[in-house]
């Protein structure tokens, strides 16, 4: 069993539940893991998504080997056929098979590197760690999704989740850098599978890919998007269509309470890291609609519901 999107999950609802009843019994699984072993493997940085899975690993009973590969070893190769006399060390047919004998399961970041769309949306990094490890996979976010992270999401949105159908507004927010596509998009594959009025605010230019957004409806008016909200989801992306590029730095996309003015009720979500002051503001993120700590919390036992489940089935 592998773990790289929504479309790995048969009923996200059922995912969600397991997830919260672990929260509230985190060890009752701990025998599950025991002389299992988690391989973590982080191309690039993470605070949130190494900590929290490792904790969750630790909650199964798990042992845990994390390695930082864009600093701590060899540069890897990804090309077939690449004749290795330049910076890489050691090819991706080589690194990946050692990594599969030392573990059960194998965790991967992989960003993408927003400058061929076609490249980044074939997940041929990701790819390549499946096949040549020959053991089961958890997205630790790919060069297109982040599904951990959204699971985290979802169980936050069902812990908040008011008595009728939740309105829940993707609202793109300005950002210093260009920003990978992979959380909006997994946070929309991932709503378009609950029960809930999806909306998607950006400047035009912004339009994620199709496959991931569904039937959302996409709306460029922000404070029209904003009302009667009951989630925002704060996150900034680089553009899908002129690929990798920023389009725009309007700071008047930056959500302060002024911007909540007709969502009295709304709840504020982003994954963090955050930029505070440039996607929202401090009032926002201090603030009592904030569900910015409990998303990172909730983070452990997303990872937690997916582990159980890839080792019940090892
Ligand atoms: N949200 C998230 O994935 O955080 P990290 O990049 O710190 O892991």
């Amino acid at each position: 069993m592998n773990f790289t999107s929504v479309q790995d999950v048969q009923d996200v609802a059922a995912l969600i539940d397991e997830a919260i009843e672990l929260k509230n019994d985190p060890l009752a699984f701990r025998h599950l893991g025991r002389d299992k072993t988690l391989g973590l493997v982080f191309l690039n940085p993470s605070l949130r998504t190494r900590l929290s899975t490792q904790k969750a690993a630790s909650n199964l009973g798990m042992n845990v080997m994390a390695v930082n590969a864009d600093r701590d070893s060899w540069a890897i190769e990804f090309q077939d056929g690449a004749i290795m006399n330049g910076t890489t060390v050691e090819h991706i047919r080589d690194a990946a098979p050692v990594i599969g004998s030392y573990c059960d399961i194998i965790g991967v970041r992989c960003f993408p590197g927003l400058v061929s769309r076609e490249a980044d949306y074939d997940e041929h990094v990701m790819k390549q760690f499946i096949r040549w490890t020959g053991r089961p996979f958890l997205s630790l976010e790919s060069a297109t999704l982040h599904p951990l992270q959204s699971l985290a999401d979802c169980i936050t949105i069902a812990e908040h989740r008011p008595p009728h159908r939740p309105k829940v507004v993707l609202a793109w927010a300005p950002h210093v850098k260009a920003l990978p596509q992979a959380v909006a998009n997994s946070f929309s594959e991932w709503m378009c599978r609950l029960d809930v009025e999806f909306v998607i605010s950006h400047p035009p230019g912004y339009e994620l890919d199709p496959g991931y957004t569904g039937n959302a409806t996409v709306e460029y008016n922000y404070e029209k998007a904003l009302e009667g909200a009951d989630f925002v989801y704060v996150k900034n992306w680089s553009s899908y269509s002129d690929y990798g590029q920023i389009l725009s730095h309007d700071p008047s996309r930056m959500l302060t309470e002024k911007h909540l003015a007709g969502a009295p009720g709304a709840k504020v979500m982003h994954c963090l890291p955050v930029r505070r002051n440039v996607e929202l503001s401090d009032e926002i993120a201090d603030g009592p609609r904030s569900l910015l700590q409990l998303q990172a919390e909730n983070r452990v036992f997303a990872a937690q519901a997916v582990l159980k489940r890839i080792l019940q089935k090892l």
